[in-house]
């Protein structure tokens, strides 16, 4: 057969919350030749509970890179031209497993997840002035269920099986990075149980000055140092993979995926910033190779570090917990669309909320303000408000919250952003772009090849040492091609409208005290 020449490729396993991908990229364009994409199942054991199956999430990974290299067989590419793979994941998700059986100790707990509401409570009100901001300075976090150290916390204390493994010197703790580099390159049989420092510094047990564990939080949060994964660069190799179509290769890029959609947006100068619409929605501005410290609610965390001797990189962060899934709520929920893709429409058929706010404060509210006892709520309706309008305001919402990351960061900083780079899943929503574009007053612009998380860890993967298929030099990227959506709307109306968004949130927070 006519085998088609292409030099060297680089694929990428990016696991989200919502799905899993697999994608192949020409390492010397950018170009994406193929991926493919399995739906991940969530549960919701009980009221504010968020997990997913470990093995399932294995499994995924393993389907899509099966079903990625038939297609490029297909298409007449030899998948021995894959030269590295790199890893990008869900961040924080939490995950306990025995290294001698392999075995998961129990589902993992998904970053969105408030059991630990009370745990967190309670470390708060312990802290001097009852400060959630009591372990920043190290951490660049506040004190959160979001984070990975509670979840860990919550499972050394409520599951035995867990408790007795760490007891065993059996149990390995990982976020979803660790725990599918660990599977992928052995498991039981060798596997590497590493993290990379993007993911680390999401735990609460990372010391972003450090650059590693630290053992006054891992005291205060009483963790064992053992069951940690080592720390490593963002992008060195970490072993190869044992199993599947890809037996031999590295892997050799690992960043969360809010990191690596900031490097597959080339912001790798000191101000430039993206924002990501996934499950949740997350803007990063990279601050350069000196930590800055947020006085409006923004985390400080480590955007990359590409190469073991390369410096590291920081970012502010916007954290929105639910963006893309208000859609899948409106989906599976209430049942008032089929598919995600029909939001759009609906929403356009009435183009207003007719004055209808939906906050969908369903973790509480992470950035900028941190209130894990902030409910959902559904406000301003009328006797003529219909399915269309919700639709609109879940959109909407969607847009105000990055609204109000955008403002906190330009507070911040005392620079305005004068555009705002996007990616993302939601970003096919035109509707969408255009509303955010007028709830801002600024353009948005968003990459045509929308893979951007997927891509970030292809090129850490590829540019690393060992590797060095991409080169990471700022004259060799590849321009990318994109699209702009100017603001429309007069900006006292788009004030207007925020405004009154930001009367909703205030009847949102403190719900249930
Ligand atoms: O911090 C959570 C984040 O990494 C999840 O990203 O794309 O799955 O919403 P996503």
């Amino acid at each position: 057969s006519n085998r088609i020449m292409l030099g060297p490729l680089v694929a990428a396993i990016d696991q989200g919350t919502s799905s899993t991908r697999f994608l192949v990229f020409n390492a010397k364009t950018a170009e994406l030749l193929s991926h493919h994409q399995v739906e991940i199942k969530q549960s919701f054991p009980k009221e504010g509970w968020v997990e997913e199956d470990p093995k399932e999430i294995l499994q995924s990974v393993y389907e899509c890179m099966d079903r990625t290299c038939e297609k490029l067989t297909q298409l007449n590419i030899d998948v021995s031209n894959i030269k590295a793979v790199g890893v990008t994941n869900q961040r924080e998700t939490t995950l306990v497993w025995d290294k001698q059986t392999g075995e998961p100790l129990y589902n993992a707990i998904v970053w969105l997840d408030l059991r630990t509401q009370s745990t967190v409570e309670r470390l708060i009100n312990k802290t001097p002035g009852k400060n959630k901001n009591h372990l920043k300075d190290k951490t660049g976090l506040p004190i959160s269920t979001y984070f990975s150290a509670v979840k860990l916390r919550w499972l050394m204390d409520n599951v035995e099986k867990v408790h007795e493994a760490v007891l065993s010197h059996r149990a390995m703790f990982g976020t979803v990075d660790s725990w599918l580099i660990w599977c992928l390159t052995g498991g039981k049989n060798g596997g590497v149980h590493c993290t990379d420092v993007t993911n680390a510094s999401r735990t609460m047990l990372f010391n972003i000055h450090t650059m590693d564990w630290d053992p006054e939080l891992c005291i205060y949060f009483d963790i064992p140092m053992g069951i940690l994964p080592k720390v490593r660069s963002s992008s060195e190799i970490y072993g190869l993979m044992k199993s599947g179509p890809l037996t031999g290769v590295p892997i050799s890029g690992c960043l969360g995926d809010q990191s690596a959609a900031l490097v597959g947006q080339m912001c790798f100068k000191d101000g430039q910033a993206k924002n990501t619409y996934g499950t949740g929605c997350f803007l990063l501005k990279n601050v350069g190779t000196k930590p800055v410290m947020s006085d409006h609610g923004l985390l400080t965390t480590v955007a990359y570090k590409l190469g073991r001797d390369k410096p590291a990189c920081y970012a502010l962060e916007g954290s929105v917990a639910i963006a893309g899934a208000v859609v899948r709520w409106l989906k599976d929920n209430l049942g008032i669309i089929q598919t995600s893709t029909e939001l759009e429409k609906l929403a356009a058929d009435v183009g207003t909320s007719y004055g209808c706010y939906f906050v969908p404060a369903f973790s509480g509210l992470y950035a900028p303000y941190w209130e894990p006892s902030a409910r959902g709520i559904i406000c301003g309706l009328t006797q003529f408000t219909n399915r269309s309008h919700l639709a609109f305001a879940a959109l909407e919402a969607v847009c105000f919250q990055t609204r109000e990351i955008l403002d906190a960061m330009n507070q911040d900083s005392g620079i305005n952003l004068s555009q705002l780079q996007v990616d993302g899943g939601m970003t096919s929503n035109r509707l969408l772009m255009q509303l955010q574009a007028d709830i801002l007053c600024i353009p948005v612009v968003k990459p045509s090849m929308p893979e951007t998380t997927a891509l970030g860890a292809a090129m850490a993967a590829g540019a690393a040492e060992g590797v060095s298929v991409w080169s990471l030099n700022p004259e060799d990227l590849t321009e990318v091609t994109s699209e702009k959506f100017e603001p429309q709307i007069n900006p006292e109306e788009s004030e207007l409208r925020y405004a009154r968004w930001k009367k909703a949130v205030q009847r949102a927070m403190n719900w249930e005290t």
